[in-house]
């Protein structure tokens, strides 16, 4: 090469680098500025522990809506019901209080009624049942539903199934008989209770723990990971494996919220959204083994119901049905045959 060339690939070099090097400078100056200040900050409510599946499922929402929105809209997770009860959060969401949540649906049914139709006493025939349901046109017609109550139904995540447990052993309908069993603050829940001819408490979540421990109830009724991450374990030590609901949570947002955002903001959210239900339900199927271990290594008893008393339990539980979804027999019918 002669020096002349040589000369002019140099310059050209030189030119290239004083234009680039300032120009990405530039693009990562502003990349950083924008994650360090986002467009939006929202709050998000769980009110179960920071490394209960739930709670690793909003994390995992939260990053990738941040990542998606190249930083734009930053979420904060708020574990251990640091934003108030399911209750009180749902209120604050329909005014925008709150932007996010996730909720159990026993909950989220006082507000909207239909929803109870998914929660009745062993309607589904297992997990694959009620996920061929949630996660069909059902379950997708129901989270456009949350629009007409102020809410937007985002994703699905799982809590298992729940069964009783309690200060002395249930193994059949006459043991149940006369206890004071803690409920979710939901009508059907301590309907359901009372069919057994137990009485039901209605009590906060958070409050549970110290309600057994005094005396105050002498059973709840609740999935393993809750029994184990709220240590309910410690002090209920016989745990009735009867299976009698499936109660999905579900992740929303305030329609307060989500009006002010862009369509494709709101593409983004339900997608995360989506992506978040399918880690957070394999998190699930892992802690609730866990959780099990955790509880019977301590020395709790464990019940299997016999499948003629569960019969029973069943039965005696049907009343709900009629009083809880007496004007939507098409939906449950469609639910039971899905
Ligand atoms: C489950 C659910 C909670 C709910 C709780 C309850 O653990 O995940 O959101 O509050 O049940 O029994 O109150």
């Amino acid at each position: 090469m002669s020096n002349k060339r040589r000369y002019i690939f140099i310059f050209v070099g030189v030119l290239l680098v004083m234009i680039l090097v300032p120009f990405g400078i530039h693009r990562i100056k502003e990349k950083r500025d924008r994650e360090e200040t986002p467009e939006y900050v929202f709050l998000y409510a769980e009110n179960q522990i920071a490394d209960y599946p739930t709670t690793q499922g909003a994390n995992r929402f939260a990053d990738l809506v941040f990542e998606r929105t190249d930083g734009r809209i930053k979420i904060l997770v708020k574990p251990d019901a640091e934003l108030g009860s399911e209750m009180q959060v749902i209120q604050q969401m329909q005014y925008g209080g709150i932007a996010f949540a996730r909720i159990s649906l026993s909950q989220l049914a006082e507000y909207i009624p239909e929803m109870n139709v998914l929660q009745m006493p062993y309607m589904y025939s297992g997990p694959e049942h009620m996920w061929r349901v949630l996660d069909g046109e059902i379950g997708d017609e129901f989270l456009l539903k949350t629009r007409e109550h102020d809410l937007v139904g985002l994703s699905w995540y799982d809590a298992g199934a729940r069964n009783f447990y309690s200060t002395s052993p249930i193994t059949c309908l006459e043991d149940i008989k006369g206890m004071n069993i803690r409920v979710q603050e939901s009508d059907m829940m301590a309907d359901m209770v009372s069919a057994l001819g137990a009485n039901p408490s209605k009590i906060v979540y958070s409050e549970v723990y110290s309600a057994i421990e005094q005396g105050i109830v002498d059973g709840a009724e609740n999935n393993w990971p809750s029994y184990e991450a709220m240590r309910h374990y410690i002090v209920a030590r016989y745990y009735t494996i009867d299976e009698h609901t499936r109660v999905p949570e579900l992740q929303i947002c305030s329609k307060a919220v989500w009006d002010k955002l862009s369509e494709d903001d709101q593409k983004i959210l339900e997608e995360c959204a989506r992506e978040s239900a399918l880690y957070e339900r394999t998190l699930w199927a892992e802690r609730e083994k866990s959780s099990r271990e955790v509880a019977e290594k301590s020395g709790i008893t464990v019940i299997e119901l016999s499948p003629e008393e569960k019969l029973r339990f069943r039965d005696a539980m049907a009343s709900v049905y009629t009083r809880y979804c007496g004007d939507q027999m098409d939906v449950l019918k469609a639910i039971m045959e899905y």
